[in-house]
């Protein structure tokens, strides 16, 4: 039988224990490595006293000022808008700063957004989910030009089907909880990016409609999506990529007819 060995830096070891200086309310687990350290990574232990703490953000960013400054992670609008503090908790793709320790047991496990490489403890890097983003060309597209006196308009109904879509944030917890991602990520452009597409495509604006078709046009682009619907359900804007996939896919079958 075949054996497997998994990536030394796959496999987690046991972490340091931070105990809290007077009294814990909660036990974190956090995810922590650094690779230019040729260390493996570790899950550390924080008993923190989170009286007065709203959301795991906090927690974070208390842990980061009272326990260890080393600790990294990204965040910057506080306000679910940025996306940039995306992160695993308690098995569960979801952003720091709107999720509230309220909803959560006083154990709580977070590790970095999953199958991507890490910079560091709970940063991972998003250089290819970007590129991936990049090339869905998510501008608008014309060769008409716009008319001299006025904006290119839209009725409300054409703007109202891109309203939401164009809410995501980009930040990743869709495309990094999907299986199909995970495998083939290199190939597979991810729900994020494809729900840009898909925005695009039917913006009423955009002339580009067939030249963006025909690019996921391609069994690993767009066809790698397997209905599995993980991305729909850790969106924590509330967005649907799995039915905008959908969409663009029989957006595809119905221009062969
Ligand atoms: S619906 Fe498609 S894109 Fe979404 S999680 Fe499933 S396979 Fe991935
Ligand atoms: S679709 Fe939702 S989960 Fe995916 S990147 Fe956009 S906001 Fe984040
Ligand atoms: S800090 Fe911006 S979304 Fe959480």
């Amino acid at each position: 039988m075949a054996e497997f060995r998994l990536p030394a830096n796959s496999r987690i070891q046991k972490g340091r224990l931070h105990p809290a200086p007077a009294g814990a309310t909660h036990t974190l687990y956090i995810y922590r490595y650094d690779p230019d350290s040729g260390q493996r990574p570790r899950l550390d232990r924080f008993e923190v006293d989170l009286a007065g703490q709203s959301m795991v953000l906090d927690a974070l960013i208390h842990i980061k000022s009272v326990s260890d400054s080393t600790l990294t992670f990204r965040r910057s609008c506080r306000e679910g808008i940025c996306g940039s503090c995306a992160m695993n908790i308690n098995g569960i793709n979801r952003l720091a700063c709107t999720t509230s320790l309220h909803d959560l047991p006083r154990e709580i496990k977070i590790y970095p957004l999953p199958h991507m490489p890490v910079i560091k403890d709970l940063v991972p890097d998003l250089t290819n989910f970007y590129a991936q983003y990049a090339s869905v060309k998510p501008w608008l597209q014309t060769q008409t030009p716009a008319p001299p006196d006025a904006e290119r308009l839209q009725s409300k109904e054409e703007q109202h089907k891109i309203d939401r879509p164009a809410e995501c944030i980009l930040c990743a917890c869709c495309s990094t909880s999907c299986p199909s991602y995970w495998w083939n990520s290199n190939r597979f452009l991810g729900p994020a990016a494809l729900l840009a597409a898909y925005r695009w495509v039917i913006d009423s604006r955009d002339e580009a409609t067939g030249e963006r078709l025909d690019a996921l046009e391609d069994p690993f682009r767009l066809y790698r999506c397997h209905t599995i619907m993980n991305c729909t359900d850790v969106c924590p804007k509330d967005l649907n990529p799995a039915k905008a996939i959908a969409e663009l896919k029989k957006m595809l079958l119905e221009r062969q007819g």
